[in-house]
């Protein structure tokens, strides 16, 4: 296990919120970080790009400012998410701007870029990289992350289908670098299950979906707290990537869950079109992403109050006697 020193004190329990195309905005960050976990979101979630900027400075000084009040128990840092893939036109731009605020965290997706690590290491930051399987995880380390996000089965949006298991023995007998694990974590003792396993961090995302900051609508919040591992289906079909969906979407958007048809790779379309857009919003849009941990959800509340479940989820979580 192995814990960087940028998040020594500043956590209350070991929780990267993950980044939500659509959903992760400054006021779902900003409650994140002040309760202690480390969050996130996706570059490309600020639209037009210029309005990163007024993100990025928004989220570092209320976070300054809050540390300054509470210099006892400073907030989690925050991290930018990336989308290293050719079709994302924003990269350099949004990387820039990353620079100009010393993001302390990158969380990159999609393609690992030695120059990305390397201009972060650059301005003092650290880079995760999110990866499904071993080929991936080896290839992240080699072009210099600093740690990897092991994408597991079950998880929200774009999924692996690899079980934690043996996702996470079989990386740390290789890799003794911080590991955070994703993948239908959605309460505090399965966060306390995935540091048994020997990762540093539980990745979670779905649970952040029905909090009151997260930028979705309502049938979205409620439809996670109505749904829970069985309401869940894995297709190619609406990216070209698989990934996990609520079912009783896929049904209101005139398709048949259980039968929906495999979709071609080459024409995907998780980046973003020649506008700087994403292509294909639908596939986030009406057809609504989600893990298969929110039988754990059953209620919209603000996102500290979900960490502050967790966290007492997380204390008393123990291993009972045989
Ligand atoms: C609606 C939705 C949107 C997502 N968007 C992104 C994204 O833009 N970038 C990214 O790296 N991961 C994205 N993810 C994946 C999450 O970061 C994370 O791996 C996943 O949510 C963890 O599994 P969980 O949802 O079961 O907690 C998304 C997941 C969901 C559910």
């Amino acid at each position: 296990m192995s814990m960087p020193a940028l998040f020594k004190g500043r956590l209350s329990i070991p929780v990267i919120g993950s980044p939500l195309f659509i959903i992760s905005v400054p006021d779902l960050v900003i409650a994140q970080c002040k309760a202690g976990i480390v969050g996130s979101f996706p570059a490309l979630n600020a639209r037009p790009a210029a309005l990163l900027d007024e993100w990025l400075a928004r989220i570092t000084e209320e976070l300054a400012a809050y540390d300054r009040a509470h210099p006892e128990r400073p907030s989690a840092p925050f991290a930018v998410n990336q989308i290293v893939h050719r079709s994302n036109n924003r990269l350099e731009q949004d990387l820039a701007l990353c620079e100009k605020y010393k993001v302390p965290m990158m969380i990159t997706s999609l393609g690992a870029r030695e120059e990305l690590n390397q201009a972060a290491h650059g301005w003092g930051g650290i880079v995760f990289h999110d990866v499904i399987n071993q080929f991936f995880a080896h290839k992240a380390i080699e072009k210099g992350a600093d740690g990897l996000i092991l994408v597991a089965a079950g998880a929200g949006g774009h999924a692996g289908t690899i079980s934690p298991f043996a996702f996470v023995s079989e990386t740390r007998s290789w890799f003794d670098g911080p590991i955070a694990l994703s993948g239908a974590i959605a309460n505090g003792r399965a966060i306390r299950a995935a540091r048994v396993l020997g990762a540093d961090f539980a990745y979670i995302g779905s649970a952040f979906i029905a909090t009151k900051e997260a930028n979705a609508v309502e049938g979205y919040k409620d439809m996670i707290t109505r749904s829970g591992a069985d309401d869940i289906v894995y297709s190619n079909l609406f990216t070209g990537v698989h990934g996990n969906y609520l079912k009783p979407s896929i049904v209101a958007a005139g398709l048949d869950p259980d039968n929906l048809p495999t979709s071609d790779p080459s024409k995907m379309s998780f980046g973003t079109d020649a506008s700087g857009e994403r292509a294909k919003p639908k596939a986030w849009k009406e057809i609504w992403g989600s893990g298969q941990g929110i039988g754990a959800i059953k209620e919209i509340v603000p996102a500290a109050e979900l960490i502050a479940r967790f966290k007492k989820e997380y204390d008393e979580a123990i291993d009972p006697p045989l």
